[in-house]
This record gives C-alpha cells, structure tokens and sequence, in this order.
C-alpha cells in the first residue's frame, strides 16, 4: 500500500511570453505540512511576479511562509535577490524545490507569524522592496498574528510592497477587520473567474497618516 503521509510527484511551471521563458521545477510531497505541497494560490502569484518581473529585477525579495516557493524561485530566476521564510519544519520543503531548479546558495529564514522578538530574523530585515505571501490564510485562529507580521514588515521596510494570494474558502470570515486594526490597505489586482476555488490577489500597503 502507498504511503499517502509521503507521497512525492514533481510539477513543471512554464512562464513565458514572446522573449523570454522561466521554467520552474517543484517537488511536491503529499504530507500533513502544508508547506510540502504547492497551492492554488502559488501559480496565480507566480504568474503575477512573471508578469511584473521588471518590477522585480534587482529587488529585495521575502517570500513569507515560502513552503515549495514557486512564487520565490520565479522572482529569482527574473533576477530579484529573494530571502525564503518558513517554520523550521518546512525549510527543507524550500531547499529541495530550491535545489530543484539549481538554487543551492539560497538564505532561508525561520520566520514565526506573530513572533518579532529582537534578534529574530524578521527583526534583522531591512530595505525590502517586496514580500510574497502565498496562502498563509487558512487557518483562521492565525489571521490576526499574519496580518501583524505583515503590519511590521511593511513598517519596518518602508519602501515595500507585499503582494498576497489569498484563497476563498468561507464567506464566513474576512480578514477587513484585521486590515483595519492594523492599519492596512488591500487592494484587490486579479481573482480567478472561471475556477474553483477562488484565489485572489491583493496589494498590501500601510495606511498613510495625514499629520
Ligand atoms: C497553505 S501552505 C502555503 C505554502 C506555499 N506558500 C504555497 O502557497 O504553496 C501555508 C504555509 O504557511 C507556513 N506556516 C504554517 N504555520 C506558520 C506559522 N505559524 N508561521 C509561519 N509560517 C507558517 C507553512 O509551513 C506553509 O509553508
């Protein structure tokens, strides 16, 4: 019988226009970490950074909560300079898609949602231009510590901006609330139309003060 905690298969991302094509290679585990498997929302923020990659050449990149980092490795390969955060036991999940695509000398940070004690990774970043975040939302009891992390990411780098993909999986919770408290705008860029589920993808950016 297969092992379903373990089972592996590898995934081929293509971005491409008339110029230029990226191909990305993700190894996928089907395993209780959510990071070790590639979700819905990654291709559509990938697709985004592919896109935009002008906007990225040259920049600082986080990609939060990277898991198998397909976002992260396209603004790379389009040549922006991409730190990779996750938990401890989703680093190795970054590694391989990393050492996947031949990305061997890559930083990988230990960054907790809610977690900015001094001397922490988060607390050591700065001059970010971008910060990814693909599906960090699901688990609904985190929302306010992801949103906070957000919150001090963006005041501490003040030049950045954080895109986040963002699947729609009740109506029953929204994360406005929390934008509001923590002094955040969403603006909404791209929703898929024609598929399920629903992903969408926001630009996040800190509420301007006016005194
Ligand atoms: C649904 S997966 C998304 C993975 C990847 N970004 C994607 O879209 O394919 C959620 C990610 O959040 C990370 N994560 C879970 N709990 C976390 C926490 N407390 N702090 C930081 N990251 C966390 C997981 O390790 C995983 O990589």
């Amino acid at each position: 019988m297969p092992n379903i905690g373990s089972m592996q298969s590898t995934q081929k991302f293509v971005f491409e226009d008339q110029e230029e094509c990226v191909c990305v290679t993700i190894p996928d585990t089907c395993n209780t970490q959510y990071g070790m498997y590639t979700w819905p929302c990654a291709p559509m923020l990938a697709q985004y950074v592919w896109d935009h990659r002008g906007d990225f050449k040259g920049r600082r990149v986080l990609e939060l909560s990277a898991g198998t980092a397909l976002p992260g490795i396209v603004a790379l390969k389009c040549g922006a300079d991409v730190q990779f955060s996750d938990i401890p036991e989703c680093m190795d999940s970054v590694r391989l898609s990393c050492a996947a695509n031949g990305l061997t000398d890559v930083q990988i940070l230990e960054i907790i949602w809610g977690n900015f004690q001094q001397g922490s990774a988060i607390s050591l970043l700065t001059d970010l231009d971008w910060v990814l975040a693909s599906d960090c939302f699901f688990d609904s009891s985190d929302f306010e510590d992801i949103v906070a992390t957000l919150a001090y990411l963006l005041e501490r780098n003040v030049n950045c901006v954080c895109l986040f993909a963002y699947q729609l999986r009740t109506l029953s919770y929204s994360i406005e609330n929390l934008l509001y408290k923590w002094n955040l705008t969403a603006s909404l860029l791209e929703m898929t139309t024609d598929s399920v589920p629903t992903i969408q993808l926001f630009k996040l950016t800190v509420n301007k003060t006016n005194n």
